[in-house]
């Protein structure tokens, strides 16, 4: 009880919609990091659509750019840092999350930290800091409550960033390509939460496995599923985001799949996977 009196009152003290409060309680948001060191394996496009489809079930969303190429800022719609300002200056000049915060233009309920190039100086400039790969953890800190789901698209690698993203989040979703060589690598990513839940983050757990750029014409991608299944088991999605030329178009248009063809297979199994999602957090909260 305490505890929450304590939450309540630093929310006040830092000035938050004291409304929205009231109305969700103090509930805190899942967080999400979207992470596998591998590169095109489907992190950005399903950060960017289960964010959407999340944030249009009616869901308060916040999607998080970690990844200096910012592939989630431009296919989200965002030109970039708004006044230059992004997910950089949070985690090295000491912004708060509200202060950088963009408004989706195209989705209801969902926010957006941009990223911007600035931030692959970032993983050099962090290692300097004290308690570095808890800042991203501490910003989070000041605005979970005003959120039902905080998702972190991380960048391809294993680095300081990907170490902020996973100190920060209560689960990791990991998308897995559906070709040769699939697992590869991911020793190495299961390898580093086993390090990061001994030390700095003991909750943390691999909340899912998503297969991406299914493609139904051959058995390889078949067999790649079933491969991930022996190895994953029930964490596996039963929705697989199949490979879809609309998928691969709507980021060069900002927009999220469900806007930019709706009807679109890419866009029902996006939409599939965010109610298979929900459904496994019992669309509530502890
Ligand atoms: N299901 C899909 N069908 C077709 N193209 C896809 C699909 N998922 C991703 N892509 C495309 O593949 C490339 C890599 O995907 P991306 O999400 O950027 O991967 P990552 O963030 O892991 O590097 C992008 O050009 C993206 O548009
Ligand atoms: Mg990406």
């Amino acid at each position: 009880m305490r505890f929450y009196i304590g939450i309540f009152a630093n929310m006040l003290y830092n000035g938050y919609n004291i409304e929205l409060i009231q109305k969700r309680g103090v509930q805190m948001a899942k967080i999400i990091a979207i992470a596998n060191q591998k590169g095109g394996v489907g992190k950005t496009t399903t950060a960017v659509n289960l964010s959407a489809c999340i944030a249009e079930m009616g869901n308060k969303v916040l999607l998080i750019d970690i990844d200096p190429q910012g592939n989630s800022t431009s296919g989200i719609g965002l030109e970039g840092a708004k006044e230059g300002r992004g997910i950089y200056d949070v985690l090295i000049n000491g912004l708060t999350i509200e202060e950088v915060l963009v408004k989706a233009k195209t989705v209801e309920n969902l926010d957006v930290v941009p990223s911007s190039i600035a931030l692959a100086g970032a993983e050099i400039e962090l290692v300097s800091f004290m308690a570095r790969e808890h800042v991203l953890k501490g910003a989070l800190s000041q605005i979970e409550a005003l959120y039902d789901y905080v998702f972190i698209d991380c960048p391809p690698s294993l680095g300081l960033l990907t170490v902020n993203a996973l100190t920060a989040a209560n689960n990791i979703l990991v998308p897995i390509q559906c070709e040769y060589f699939a697992l590869e690598g991911l020793s190495q990513l299961i390898n580093t939460v086993k390090i990061i839940k001994q030390r700095l983050n003991p909750s943390l757990e691999v909340e899912g496995v998503v297969m991406t750029m299914f493609d139904a014409r051959t058995n390889l991608s078949l067999q790649v599923v079933d491969e991930v299944k022996k190895f994953f088991k029930e964490r596996v999605y039963t929705t697989v985001i199949p490979r879809n030329v609309r998928l691969g178009e709507a980021p060069s248009f900002g927009l999220p799949i469900t806007k930019y063809d709706p009807k679109c297979i890419g866009a029902e199994a996006y939409r599939d996977l965010a109610i298979e999602f929900v459904g496994d957090f019992g669309g509530s909260y502890e």
